[in-house]
């Protein structure tokens, strides 16, 4: 399914309108994200920071818990907003955990509060990349 431009309006509205609930009180980088899902259906989220510094939440990961919850299974389009002299992209386990529910071709558009700022495939930002079929077995000359 390839998005819309009212998908990628809808999509940007929902991260730019999650980042304002972003909790980040020790970076101060606010974040947030949304995923397309392969019914149309728009996920969000934000980062959720912790005093205990590793602990904390990218936005991403909470737009895909969203979107899971829902009865998603695939990511046609991402989005993340942040607001810094570097367009924001996905962190590197982001990259992976979008990498769960889509392949290479995933358009992952990055934004700020005034508007876009990138877009990359998945592929550009994980070349070679490990996913769920790796996991599949192969035929009878498998063994481990
Ligand atoms: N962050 C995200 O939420 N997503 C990314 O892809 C990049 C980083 C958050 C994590 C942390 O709360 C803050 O941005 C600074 O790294």
């Amino acid at each position: 399914m390839t998005p819309s431009e009212d998908d990628w309006a809808s999509l940007l509205a929902a991260a730019q309108g999650a980042r304002e609930q972003a909790y980040a009180p020790y970076s101060r980088y606010r974040v947030g994200a949304a995923v397309l899902d392969e019914a149309g259906r728009v996920h969000a989220g934000c980062n959720v920071e912790n005093a205990a510094y590793p602990e904390g939440l990218c936005a991403e990961a909470g737009a895909i818990a969203q979107l899971v919850m829902a009865g998603g299974r695939r990511i046609v389009a991402a989005v993340v907003v942040g607001e810094g002299a570097e367009p924001i992209t996905p962190c590197g386990g982001c990259r992976q955990k979008l990498r769960e529910f889509a392949d290479g071709g995933l358009p992952v558009r990055s934004a700020d509060v005034l508007g876009w700022r990138g877009e990359h495939t998945l592929g550009e930002l994980l070349p070679a990349s490990f996913g769920p079929a790796h996991l599949t077995p192969r035929g009878d000359d498998y063994a481990d």
